[in-house]
């Protein structure tokens, strides 16, 4: 029978090893070191940038097959969940493991409406942002702050003190989104109105006006409910990356969350809605599309919304965006922007350029046009994928805390630089050569 194992030889020695195939088909990183040429030398590490193939961890929450276009939620398929589900379910399911059943669902719903409101401070310290401050830049600076109001948020082996900070970051995120869209617009703030759902607690926030009694447009709500549930997690993606890697050190999770919001904000990866609706807007028309394309191909444009790291097909999440966005149409009317979208689609899924890259079509693709048509402002995308990500982040980081096998996050190096230098006084240095980020001209 086929050991399930990997007989390395090394050929500056001789020497054989045989390394364990563990389950999920990984080979620990550590049996390198004991490959060495002599007792006192470091042994062999592993080299992989960006970690492109290697697991960090060991996790039970969201499972993607990138080859077969697949994402579930502790097992859940993402399309039956955006059918059947709501956000706060969808929440409980990625932190708890389970759909809950009415009694849950009702005190879990409880407890997250129980947080909704932030601390009055927080308003004067949003004040101080410029008017044209990037919402998703007050976001960051926000989430961080809250650490500074639930200082007890640092016991992070309490289990109690997990799940309370669980609950009011699922319920306060959406708050400080809200503040910061209205903060922008130059709008008094909106404080939460707990009679509502929470997608339609949130829309409350950012849309209400003089009217006694806000009522969200119910297509409208049931559309950025399901968003937020194609958003709330996504295995090791960047930010998630970054709340594991900051919350290893077992700081608290607020300033976690901040990190990972920072993460996100990037246009690689949450900012990448943002990106693509002002691609669209610069593409103009579906006629200069074919100019455009030209344009990615020699690399002096990137397609938007393209490609994915781990899909290798399409973004399951992109097929129930686009059926999304023409159900908010009907109540908003058409962003014709869309039909820039669909030629860039047609023609890239035709093009050997992006099929041979195996380049199609992610979660943020059809977003910007469907948050565009909702109202949203551009700068406001990175910020409605933030919200659902929080339970994701949150679960993520609960797991990695209570992971016997987690440490401290910190990578090797292959050092590259100088060997040894001896200093020398200003007086009889020479002209620097060879200078990093620096222009010759310039000091
Ligand atoms: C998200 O990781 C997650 O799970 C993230 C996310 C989540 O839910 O958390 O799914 C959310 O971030 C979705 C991704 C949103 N980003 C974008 O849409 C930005 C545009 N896409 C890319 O920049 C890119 O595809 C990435 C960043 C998403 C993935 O990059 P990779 O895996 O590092 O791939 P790569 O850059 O090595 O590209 C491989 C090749 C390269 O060409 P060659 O050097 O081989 O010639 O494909 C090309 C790239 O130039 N390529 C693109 C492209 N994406 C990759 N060419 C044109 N347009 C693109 N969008």
């Amino acid at each position: 029978m086929a050991k399930n194992s990997l007989t390395i030889t090394d050929n500056r020695t001789g020497k054989q090893y045989e390394l364990p195939i563990e389950e999920g088909g990984v080979v620990r990183a550590s049996h390198f070191r004991d490959m060495k040429t002599a007792a006192d030398d470091f042994g062999l590490m592993t080299y992989d940038p960006s970690f492109a193939n290697t697991a960090s961890c060991r996790s039970r929450i969201t499972f993607i097959d990138g080859d077969a276009g697949i994402l579930r939620y502790r097992g859940y398929p993402i399309e039956e969940l955006a059918e059947k589900s709501n956000y706060l379910e969808v929440a409980y399911l990625i932190v708890k493991g389970e759909l809950p059943n009415h009694k849950h669902y009702a005190a879990w719903e409880q407890n997250i409406k129980t947080h909704t409101m932030v601390h009055e401070n927080i308003k004067k310290f949003m004040e101080g942002f410029r008017y044209d401050a990037h919402p998703m830049g007050m976001l960051v600076g926000t989430i961080g702050a809250l650490s500074t109001f639930y200082p007890e948020a640092n016991a992070i082996t309490d289990l109690e003190s997990r799940r309370l900070q669980t609950r009011r970051l699922i319920g306060k995120v959406p708050t400080l989104a809200a503040f910061a869209y209205r903060h922008t617009r130059g709008l008094p703030y909106v404080y939460p109105d707990n009679d509502l759902s929470y997608t339609g607690n949130f829309l409350s926030m950012l849309f209400r006006m003089a009217e006694r009694d806000y009522q969200p447009n119910p297509i409208l709500e049931r559309a950025l409910d399901v968003l937020f549930i194609l958003h709330a997690d996504h295995e090791q993606n960047c930010s998630t990356n970054a709340m594991r890697s900051v919350g290893s050190s077992q700081v608290d999770p607020y300033s976690a969350v901040a990190a990972a919001t920072a993460a996100l904000y990037g246009p690689l990866h949450g900012g990448a809605n943002e990106a693509v609706i002002r691609m669209l807007m610069d593409i103009g028309s579906p006629k200069n599309v074919p100019d455009f394309i030209k344009r990615v191909k020699t690399g002096e444009r990137r397609l938007m919304g393209f490609g994915h790291r781990v899909y290798k097909n399409y973004d399951p999440r992109a097929k129930i965006v686009k059926r999304i966005a023409y159900e908010v149409f009907e109540v908003t009317g058409l962003n014709r922007l869309i039909e820039i979208s669909l030629e860039l689609e047609r023609i890239a899924l035709e093009d050997d350029y992006f099929v041979s890259r195996k380049l199609y079509p992610n979660v943020d693709f059809y977003t910007g046009v469907t948050y565009q048509a909702m109202g949203f402002p551009m700068t406001m995308f990175p910020v409605l994928f933030a919200i659902p990500r929080t339970s994701g982040w949150m679960a993520q980081w609960a797991e990695m805390v209570r992971d016997p096998e987690q440490k401290i996050a910190r990578p090797r190096q292959v050092y590259i630089g100088e060997v040894v230098r001896k200093w020398a006084p200003i007086d009889g240095r020479a002209e620097p050569t060879t200078r990093e980020d620096a222009v010759s001209d310039q000091i």
